[in-house]
């Protein structure tokens, strides 16, 4: 196992009724932005449970966050709230919202360009106003990490940034705001935090046990309840369930002191930035072809993979690699998630321009070992046409 340090400064209020715990968590008096999408939490009741805790406190609304959030929009968050003089945010959505909501509190106090933070993936932060948030839809992560992705539609860019300020200092989980989810967002959610595992443990053995049989337990858990909670979207448990698998997929724990790889994240963004694919979709396309192309290099974790999370233990390691990787491939499908760029109508001449992209910002080696070049990103593109 490598050192590392573990730091969750989040506090998870999860359950019916939750939103109510925000009037404990805000001073008294304060000035909140309440940042949220395109208005989903007028329709399902989250605005009115938000708007009855937050009481007679100064709140300033801020509707239009798009998915895959924007810059420019999220700008004028930022100039707004830097006007008001807010205090806290208050992020009321799906992981764009909160993800909008954590970069307008870095930037609000930033001195400099705004844009710095993403291109320095969040080396220069010091510090962001408080953020909270009541997540609506569960699958990136965002409720209990310190992560943020920006598109920036205008120079079709789509960036991350990362930083211990950028935790929310609460959040809210109730599985019944998720209810009024679309099949394909559940779908999409599901499918983005089975690859959040998979990112942080399909690599190479590091002896962490914990780490390991975690991940696992989080994997074997969302292809149980995934499918059910698609199957019946207002069944309390299955959804409870997928909820809190996905924010243990990504809160830090998993990750700890294990290699990661990262490189399906790294060209999907790409793909969301050059087609508008959904996250989770783009995902269900790399992955699959990455894990092919690198099965040499990953094989004694896909071994174990395939044993522990598939249940396959028959056959040599490497017929067990590729049966891994073809369940893979079908969990994704089983979800409604295609699994090729033709699916989406991507044509073949994308392999070499997302190479080209992640080239000229000097990302040339991902992946655990730093074994994925721009040519073998290439090569995974090709293979998932
Ligand atoms: O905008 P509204 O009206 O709220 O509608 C949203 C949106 O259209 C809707 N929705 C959300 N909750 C709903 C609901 N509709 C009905 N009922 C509800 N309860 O769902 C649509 C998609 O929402 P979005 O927030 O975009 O989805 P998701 O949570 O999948 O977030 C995707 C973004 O997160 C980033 C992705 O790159 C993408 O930009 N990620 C963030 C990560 C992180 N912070 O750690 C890690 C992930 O890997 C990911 O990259
Ligand atoms: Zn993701």
């Amino acid at each position: 196992m490598e050192n590392f340090t573990y730091f969750n400064p989040t506090r998870i209020h999860f359950g019916r009724g939750q939103i109510a715990a925000i009037d404990r968590e805000l001073p008294a008096q304060c000035r909140v932005l309440l940042l949220a999408g395109g208005g989903s939490i007028r329709a399902n009741g989250v605005h009115d449970q938000v708007r009855r805790a937050l009481g007679s406190r100064a709140v300033l609304e801020f509707f239009g966050v798009e998915a895959n959030p924007d810059y420019d929009t999220l700008m004028r968050a930022v100039e707004l709230a830097r006007r008001e003089k807010t205090e806290w945010i208050l992020a009321a959505g799906g992981g764009s919202v909160l993800d909008g909501a954590k970069f307008v509190a870095a930037a609000v106090p930033y001195e400099g360009d705004p844009w710095e933070i993403l291109v320095t993936r969040g080396a220069r932060l010091r510090s962001a106003l408080p953020v909270g948030a009541v997540l609506t839809l569960p699958g990136t992560g965002s409720e209990a990490n310190g992560a943020a992705v920006i598109s920036r539609r205008s120079i079709r860019q789509k960036l991350a940034f990362i930083h211990p300020v950028a935790f929310p200092r609460f959040s809210v989980l109730d599985p019944e705001t998720t209810f009024t989810l679309p099949q394909r967002q559940i779908a999409n959610g599901v499918a983005d935090a089975f690859t959040h595992v998979i990112e942080q443990y399909l690599t190479y053995p590091a002896r962490a046990a914990i780490q390991d049989r975690f991940a696992e337990s989080v994997m074997r858990v969302l292809i149980e309840e995934g499918p059910r909670t698609v199957r019946n979207p207002t069944d309390y448990d299955f959804r409870a369930n997928v909820v809190w698998a996905a924010t243990w997929a990504l809160n830090g724990a998993i990750g700890a002191g294990v290699p990661q790889d990262w490189a399906s994240h790294m060209i999907g963004h790409e793909l969301t930035a050059l087609h508008g694919i959904d996250h989770a979709r783009t995902l269900a396309v790399v992955i699959p072809s990455l894990l092919s192309v690198q099965r040499a290099r990953k094989k004694a974790k896909l071994v174990q993979y395939a044993e522990r999370v598939w249940d396959i233990d028959k056959g040599t390691d490497g017929a067990r690699a590729e049966a891994a990787v073809a369940k893979t491939r079908a969990f994704y499908e089983s979800l409604g998630l295609r699994t090729r760029l033709r699916d989406y109508g991507v044509p073949a001449e994308t392999a070499s321009e997302v190479a080209g992209r992640l080239k000229a910002r000097g990302l040339v080696k991902f992946g655990e070992r730093g074994d994925i070049t721009p040519e073998v990103v290439e090569k995974i593109l090709r293979q998932a046409a």
